[in-house]
Formats: C-alpha cells, structure tokens, sequence
C-alpha cells in the first residue's frame, strides 16, 4: 500500500470528466462509454442510478458523488479534488410537454444555479464545458423540416426556452470569461436503459404498449417525423466528439434521417408480431410537424459513422425488454 501523500498525488495527476446528471438515461450510457474507452469519470447526480455496477467494474476510473447543482460548495470541493479535464452537463427537470410552473422550477433549481456553477468553475480554471442542449425543440417553428446549426433557433415550448437560455449564457461566457464550451443538440434518443414511465421518448413508450397489449394514443395524425438515434449510437458519437478535443461549436447529434409516428408503430409491429389499436386525438401546440438534423458537421469532424437503422435499433431495445 502506498503512503497517503503518495495517493494523493497520483490522483491529482489523474485527468477526470466531471459528468453533472451522470446517473440520468443519456448519462448513464455516456458514462458507460466514457469508461470503456478509459476515460476517468465522476458521476454527479442527485440520484444513484447505476453507479453500483459501475463502481463494481471499474473501482479505480469511476466514482460517484450524490449532490445537486445547486450545492455550489460541494462542487468546488470536487473540482479542487480532482483535476477535470472536462465538465458535461446533462442535468434537466424538463422534457418537451413541460409547462410555466415545470419552467418557474428549472429555473430556480437548475438554470440559475447552473449559471453560478460555470461562472465559479470558470474562475477556478475549469473551462472546459460541453452543454446538452436539445436538437428535438431548439430549432422550433423556424419553418424548416431539416435543421443545421445555423438554422434559426425558434422554441415553442418551455424546455426548448431553457436549453436556448443557458446556449446563450454559454456563448457569451465564452466572449466575456473564456470558457470553452461545446453545445450538443441530440435528436431523440432511444434504446435500453430508459424508464418507460419517464415522459419523454416516443419509441419505448411504443414498445411497452405492444408488449402490454395496450392501445397507442397519437397526438395529431402520426406523421410527425422525428430523427431517432439508438442511444449507444449517440454515446459513441460522444465520445469521438471529446477525443477530438475540439472546442466552441455546435452540434446536431442525430442520424440525419427522419420517421414519422405512424412508421414507428408500423416498424414495431413487423419486430414484435404484435398488433396494436391506435387512436388519433388532438394534436400537441408543443410539437412541431417535423424535425430532422442535418449532421455534416459534426460528419466533417468526425467522419462518417454506421448507425443503426430505428429497425435495427427497436429490434435491440424489444430484445433488451424481454430480458
Ligand atoms: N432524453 C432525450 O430524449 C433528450 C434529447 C435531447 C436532449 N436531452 C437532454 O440531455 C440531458 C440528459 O437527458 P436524459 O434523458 O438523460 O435526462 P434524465 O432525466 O434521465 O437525466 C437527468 C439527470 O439529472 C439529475 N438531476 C435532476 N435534477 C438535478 C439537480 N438539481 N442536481 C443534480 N442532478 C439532478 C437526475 O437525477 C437525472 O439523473 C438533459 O439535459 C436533456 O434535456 C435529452
């Protein structure tokens, strides 16, 4: 055994991602990829999520801290501890039907404190953030169909509002404070390792009704078109973003290829040999017609990657929900 001071050492010269909402859907599987491709990570999340196993598999890369973001303390005690190499921030309260009250709350607990948290890491030389924004709501009602990082940002719901609030607090941190940040807008994730009682993802909601012979309720007439990535697809696309070392940009992290409601119900019946009832009722103000990212950037940065078709994928998840 080495002495103390000795320890202590090595583990400043250990280079960690801080993974703030680390023990969520997306951050589980971040984390999870993060650490098959040795990085170090320490999850900070209010909740424990997976991080038994995780603490199980990899004792000396990964840890967890159970806190919220508001507990400024706490996490200056963690950046000073520890030597980060980069901030993810995946917490968020909200998902696209949220209304004012959900968004009066995200602001007290998350916006603000997150604000305070960057300006404080920023001051204390982290500055390194990569910020999970929301290619689904981000780009609202601009009036396109397929949307790049210059589309216009145009919300039409709360939470599109709150991802687009702390995007500009990012940028203009960046100008006035130097912090190098990197905005992330995913598609719609999907796959294992989500709840189905959790309100956002049509996919596994879809599945859960088949499996439960259970009627599908669509909001509007199922032709709202959607682009699905399978979410270890979305880790792994991750991943190379951060081994690339790249920094103030934005990025469409999607498949670049769109499927309607009516085609998900459609595919899911062909994977599970189910059928299902579907009944149509009024469409949602939140939701647009269409939205599909366009991902040459983040191709040009990356390179092209073969991901899975939602076939593919959803034939994975009906797998994984037998088990
Ligand atoms: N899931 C999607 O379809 C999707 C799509 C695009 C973008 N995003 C964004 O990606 C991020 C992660 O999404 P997700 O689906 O994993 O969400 P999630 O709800 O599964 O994870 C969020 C995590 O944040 C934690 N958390 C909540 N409040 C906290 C607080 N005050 N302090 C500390 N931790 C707190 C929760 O415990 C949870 O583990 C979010 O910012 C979300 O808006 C999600």
């Amino acid at each position: 055994m080495l002495p103390i001071n000795v320890l202590i050492i090595i583990n400043m010269n250990k280079k960690w991602v801080l993974v703030l909402g680390g023990c969520g859907y997306i951050g589980t599987n971040i984390c999870e990829d993060l650490l098959k491709n040795r990085f170090n990570v320490i999850a900070y999340d209010l909740n424990p999520g997976q991080s038994g196993s995780f603490l199980e598999l990899y004792p000396n890369s990964y840890k967890h801290i159970q806190g919220v973001v508001s507990d400024l303390p706490t996490l200056v005690q963690v950046v000073t501890e520890h030597q980060i190499m980069l901030v993810m921030h995946l917490v968020s309260t909200m998902v696209p039907s949220s209304g004012y009250d959900k968004y009066l709350e995200e602001q007290k607990n998350i916006i603000v404190p997150s604000i305070e948290l960057i300006k404080t890491f920023t001051d204390l030389g982290v500055n390194k953030l990569m910020f999970f924004s929301s290619g689904g709501t981000i780009y609202g009602n601009n009036g396109n169909s397929v949307n790049s990082e210059l589309s216009s940002c145009q919300p039409i719901n709360y939470y599109g509002l709150a991802k687009q609030q702390l995007e500009n607090y990012l940028l203009m941190n960046h100008e006035s404070l130097g912090l190098d940040y990197l905005i992330i807008r995913p598609s719609n994730p999907y796959g294992k390792n989500k709840k189905i009682s959790s309100l956002q993802g049509l996919i596994p909601l879809v599945m859960s009704k088949l499996k439960n012979n259970q009627i599908i309720e669509v909001w509007g007439d199922g032709e709202s078109t959607r682009d699905y990535i399978y979410i270890d697809d979305l880790a792994a696309l991750i991943t190379e973003i951060i081994k690339k070392n790249t920094w103030n940009e934005i990025y469409n992290i999607g498949t670049g290829e769109g499927t309607s409601i009516n085609q998900i119900i459609e595919i899911a019946k062909a994977v599970t040999s189910k059928d299902v009832l579907v009944e149509y009722i009024e469409a949602r103000s939140v939701d647009v017609p269409k939205n599909v990212l366009n991902i040459n950037k983040l191709e040009g940065l990356i390179g092209k990657h073969q991901l899975l078709s939602v076939k593919q994928g959803m034939k994975l998840l009906w797998k994984a929900m037998a088990n």
